[in-house]
């Protein structure tokens, strides 16, 4: 969502912010500022639309202090007065986040005086924090901007990233969060503030988290760690692993095309060294789980949203299957409302490529307060779920993902949840044939997934056929069902056609009334236990004239009479299954979105991390 940048040094602040804002790009955003500071004089530009736009409007100003943000709105429309950077009298200030009572404070404000230019809840902030700064200098205070930011933000409820600059006090940036992450970059002589570690790269990889309820005052030379109580926060820098390679798309036409080919080797990354395949077996280094807990174990809860939802999904089937363990996978913003109930034998497991979406985190916490076992499955190391899921958690090492429709995290999450159930499933039911079974086909996915990218082609003829499509009904059975959800969402978030996931056999039930020649039925049918029951619904389709795309296990000609068009996958292990039907079905939302025309990597109204609830 919302992506903030802040510069303090020696050297020019405008293309250190810039390039910052850039490579936070992918968070999705509508509108984006800059303020920076030349001696005393606060310049603010902001545009709508894409940092380009921002660009067109800059002049260098030779400041060397600045802040940046790109915005995502939540209140108020996209627009310029909507924009960050806000300014309330000689101060400048970026936010991620909501505050919740910025109605009941904007009413006070207003009522002495205060008038306000925008819709916005931010607004409200910096003309609070303005108000408290203020007061803090009238009263002869030690250092006034830290102890008026302090100040306000014991006024508000809510969520907040937040950085300050002021004229009156130049060279000095005030940071503080609750609920929004910031993470503060230590180079030579040299400071850097940022929402994201992606911002960062390329100018310091060493950097300090901020945690909750903790604030930095932040100058070229010095970073000083509070707690919004006043108390001293001392914490050693760590260092960040990305390459700015990473985050550009090297040669590829989009990030999206760019991540679903890097998954062979991602996927290798997050399995070497952790699967066992002689004693049928993994062993994730971060679940600190005994064996004797994991098998005292009486329900796992997968609690996550959208792909990481769908991940989930699929995970419950192997834990039941092969740890003979009850595992549901959860919406989290429907679970955390629904009074859960867990005990300390249910296992709650969050799941997140971002480690930041609002929903997931909330419903983890409650899962801790209600005294779960909790753990962690997150790509971004750092993230706020990564480091509040105390018992324990696992990186599923996909490297930054910047495409907003998630390919290599969805596989990277798959194949952490598939090590997962065999490390439960050993110390529980599975045999130590039917665990080395799956061990060994799951070693040899990477090379078999990077033979099916080579067949990017028949996706695209696919594509190219069905590019008209306005409604698809995505169908699958057992492992295959969220399987159909995952195609049908990335489908529809990235060529924007409405589709739609139903497992099969549910068709009959409702969804069959939609079918005629002008919806496109994607029908997952590899040759598994549940092929045939799969196929006769395809045959009830195609009895009502719908058209059909399946995706088959390859050689299977027993269907080519049925489909108008066929996509095959290789025949793995059926537990492996999701793996491999991941390819075509992410290739064929891209190649869709692709000669639809649309914005593949930066869809429209999405945002990568969903920070607000
Ligand atoms: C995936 O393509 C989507 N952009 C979205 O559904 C995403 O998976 C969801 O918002 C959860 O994000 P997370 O994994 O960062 O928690």
């Amino acid at each position: 969502m919302c992506g903030i940048a802040g510069y303090v040094g020696s050297g020019l602040a405008q293309p250190v912010l810039l390039g910052g804002l850039k490579r936070l790009e992918y968070r999705g955003y509508d509108s984006a500022g800059v303020a920076e500071l030349t001696g005393m004089e606060l310049a603010v530009t902001k545009a709508v639309g894409r940092i380009s736009e921002l660009e067109k409007r800059l002049t260098e100003s030779g400041a060397t202090i600045g802040i940046a943000h790109t915005r995502w709105a939540t209140h108020g429309v996209p627009s310029e007065p909507n924009a960050h950077p806000h300014v309330a009298g000689k101060l400048a200030l970026v936010h991620n986040g909501i505050i919740e009572n910025y109605r009941s404070i904007r009413d006070v404000l207003a009522r002495r005086g205060v008038t306000f230019t925008s819709d916005t809840d931010t607004e409200v902030l910096a003309q609070l924090v303005n108000t408290e700064v203020d007061r803090k200098k009238r009263e002869g205070v030690d250092r006034p901007l830290a102890e008026g930011v302090r100040a306000a933000l014991r006024e508000v409820r809510g969520t907040f990233g937040i950085v300050v600059l002021s004229a009156d006090y130049p060279g000095m940036l005030v940071a503080a969060r609750r609920g929004s992450p910031l993470v503060i970059g230590y180079g030579d002589g040299e400071h850097l503030v940022a929402s994201d570690t992606s911002a960062l790269l390329g100018r310091t990889r060493r950097v300090v988290y901020l945690e909750d309820d903790e604030m930095a005052e932040i100058t070229a030379d010095d970073v000083r760690l509070e707690t919004l109580d006043a108390q001293p926060v001392k914490r050693k820098a760590t260092k960040i692993s990305g390459k700015l390679d990473d985050v550009q798309k090297q040669g590829y036409a989009h990030f999206m095309l760019k991540e679903i080919y890097e998954q062979p080797e991602v996927l290798h990354d997050a399995i070497r060294g952790r699967l066992r395949p002689d004693t049928g077996t993994a062993k994730l280094g971060g679940v600190n789980l005994t064996d004797d807990e994991l098998r005292d174990i009486d329900q796992v809860v997968l609690i996550g949203c959208g792909t990481a939802l769908y991940a989930g999904q699929v995970a419950a089937y192997w834990l039941e299957k092969l740890a003979r363990v009850p595992a549901t996978a959860v919406v989290a913003s429907e679970w955390r409302y629904r009074n859960p109930i867990v005990s300390e034998r249910t296992l709650c497991v969050a799941l997140s490529q971002s480690g930041e979406t609002a929903d997931t985190l909330a419903a983890i916490r409650e899962a801790k307060a209600k005294g779960a076992r909790t753990i962690g499955v997150i790509n971004v190391i750092g993230s706020t779920i990564a480091r509040e899921v105390a018992d324990g958690g696992t990186y599923i090492h996909a490297g930054p993902e910047i495409g907003v429709a998630s390919s290599k995290a969805f596989t990277n999450m798959l194949g952490v949840l598939l090590l997962l159930a065999l490390q439960i499933g050993r110390v529980r039911n599975l045999s130590e044939a039917a665990g080395a079974a799956i061990a060994k086909a799951a070693a040899e996915l990477p090379e078999i997934m990077a033979s099916q990218l080579k067949h990017r082609d028949e996706v695209a003829a696919a594509a190219k056929r069905y590019h008209g499509t306005r409604d698809a009904l995505y169908l699958g059975r057992g492992l295959t069902y969220p399987m159909a959800l995952e195609g049908a969402l990335k489908l529809k978030e990235i060529s924007y056609v409405h589709a739609e996931a139903y497992p099969a056999g549910e068709m009959k039930h409702g969804p069959i009334a939609l079918v005629d020649p002008k919806l496109l039925a994607v029908v997952l049918a590899p040759q598994n236990a549940l092929y045939e029951k799969t196929k006769s619904n395809l045959e009830e389709i195609r009895a009502r004239e719908g058209s059909v795309l399946t995706v088959t296990t390859e050689g299977n000609r027993d269907l080519d009479g049925l489909a108008d068009a066929v996509l095959e996958v290789p025949k793995v292990h059926e537990v492996l299954e999701p793996f491999v039907l991941a390819i075509p079905l992410q290739l064929f939302a891209y190649e869709m979105a692709v000669t639809r025309g649309t914005d593949v990597d930066m869809p429209r109204n999405l945002a990568k991390s969903v920070t607000v609830e």
